[in-house]
């Protein structure tokens, strides 16, 4: 194979009448295959079937003896506190339990500082008359719809194998009106990029004109490792040791979920932040529910008592998603590289594989899967108002499609990535 800029104009009309063919045959097969959303397939779900007998009959006291099938224990139960706090690398004084979704509680952060300011003492940003958010991209298409809902401006940052341009965000911040930074900083969503150390102190030790400047810390994927040897594990810096450090503890509000380590949309969250930010958002949160679902913390916490448990817990998810990833790499290095029409990052955890098509492709390289029955994220949902500025990324979700199907897919996809450019370069 040699690669596709090195044919002739001849060559390439030839390769895209063998193409077309190829894709028809996909296109006879009928498939209705959709890697779309980074969901949990079945068998990653089950694993987590024992939880749901752990609450039981006269089995609904918390370690304090709250009963949790009652009000009360706003604060969420001490065993999930440790627990999160273990997994985010705080103390458990600084944990907020929330309720199922994680999103959920980043919303209502926002939303308190759109309402209130993110401080007492702080203009409320309604009140401004514009915010701007840092959004390193790729990022999460939630995030960036969140954002665009409360009207706040959302600025592009690439994002690169470190993480997001540090030199770019620091200059960015010179200006009063941006107000925040939202990401994903370890096996990033679409990304695959886990923050580096430097990153992580950079964005915990930069001045920002805005002193109420927040960090939006989506900690997902913490402990979604694919691989047990350590070495081939991404490791994220403690970014709340950091800004601490340089006398910046209120900019960051760290949150992350079991939605994908127990139950996806049935889990429990939490944020953590410095005691000012959580008392905040406490008094806010006092009056918006009672408590929380304590029967689903104490399920969670007698399934998952401690770090270690999330591990042993975490290595069987990763067996099951681990082949997956790995099917999707070596297919497009086998049938990719040689052309160099695409790039891509082999993620060590998280749910997603980035592929970065030739530029001015990605569009297209989705509406021929979708055409050929394969639903993939829309391509340019991974930045800010749904405008990928090259046309180049596309969000690959092995999780949820059974090994069969993905293979259908993986056989698919190159046929598209290929056909894309070779038209692309025809044009
Ligand atoms: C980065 C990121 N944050 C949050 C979520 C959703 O989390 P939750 O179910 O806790 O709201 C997802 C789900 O895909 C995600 O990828």
């Amino acid at each position: 194979m040699k690669k596709l800029s090195e044919y002739t104009k001849a060559e390439l009309i030839q390769r895209k009448e063998e193409l077309q063919a190829a894709y028809c045959e996909f296109q006879n097969r009928n498939l209705h295959l959709d890697l779309s959303r980074g969901k949990p397939e079945k068998r990653q779900l089950e694993l987590s079937m024992p939880m749901l007998d752990l609450v039981g009959k006269d089995e609904w006291y918390s370690e304090e003896g709250l009963d949790c099938r009652n009000y009360g224990g706003f604060e969420g139960l001490a065993e999930v506190r440790r627990l999160f706090g273990e997994l985010l690398g705080v103390p458990e004084e600084l944990v907020f339990p929330g309720g199922n979704s994680s999103l959920s509680m980043i919303h209502d952060a926002i939303s308190r500082a759109f309402l209130f300011g993110p401080l007492p003492g702080f203009t409320p940003w309604s009140k401004l008359p514009e915010v701007k958010f840092i959004c390193p991209v790729p990022g999460y298409d939630w995030h960036f719809h969140t954002c665009e809902d409360f009207g706040i401006e959302m600025l592009s940052v690439e994002t690169g194998e470190n993480g997001p341009d540090m030199d770019q965000i620091e200059e960015l911040v010179k200006d009063p009106s941006v107000k925040g930074m939202i990401c994903v900083p370890m096996y990033g969503n679409p990304s695959g990029v886990t923050y580096s150390d430097e990153v992580v102190e950079r964005l915990a030790a930069m001045k920002t004109a805005a002193p109420d400047f927040r960090i939006i810390w989506d900690n997902a994927y913490c402990v979604h490792h694919l691989y047990e040897e350590e070495e081939k594990r991404d490791h994220l810096a403690n970014i709340y040791e950091a800004c601490r450090k340089y006398g910046h503890e209120d900019r960051v509000l760290m949150f992350t979920s079991t939605s994908k380590i127990t139950f996806a949309g049935a889990g429990i969250c939490a944020m953590a932040c410095s005691p000012a930010n959580r008392k905040e958002a406490m008094r806010v949160i006092f009056y918006q529910l009672v408590c929380y679902d304590k029967m689903n913390q104490l399920r969670h916490a007698r399934f998952l008592p401690d770090k270690n448990a999330v591990e042993l817990h975490m290595r069987k998810q990763a067996a099951i998603l681990r082949p997956k990833f790995e099917r999707v790499e070596n297919i497009l290095e086998e049938k990719i590289r040689p052309l160099e029409i695409g790039e891509w990052h082999n993620p060590r955890g998280g749910y997603f594989i980035c592929y970065y098509a030739m530029p001015g492709t990605a569009k297209r390289i989705v509406q021929l899967c979708r055409e050929a029955g394969v639903t993939l994220t829309p391509a340019g949902a991974a930045y800010p108002y749904d405008v990928d500025p090259k046309d180049s990324a596309i969000r690959i979700a092995p999780s949820y499609a059974p090994m069969e199907e993905l293979n259908q897919v993986m056989e698919l996809f190159p046929v598209a990535a290929e056909l894309a450019a070779v038209e692309r370069m025809l044009s």
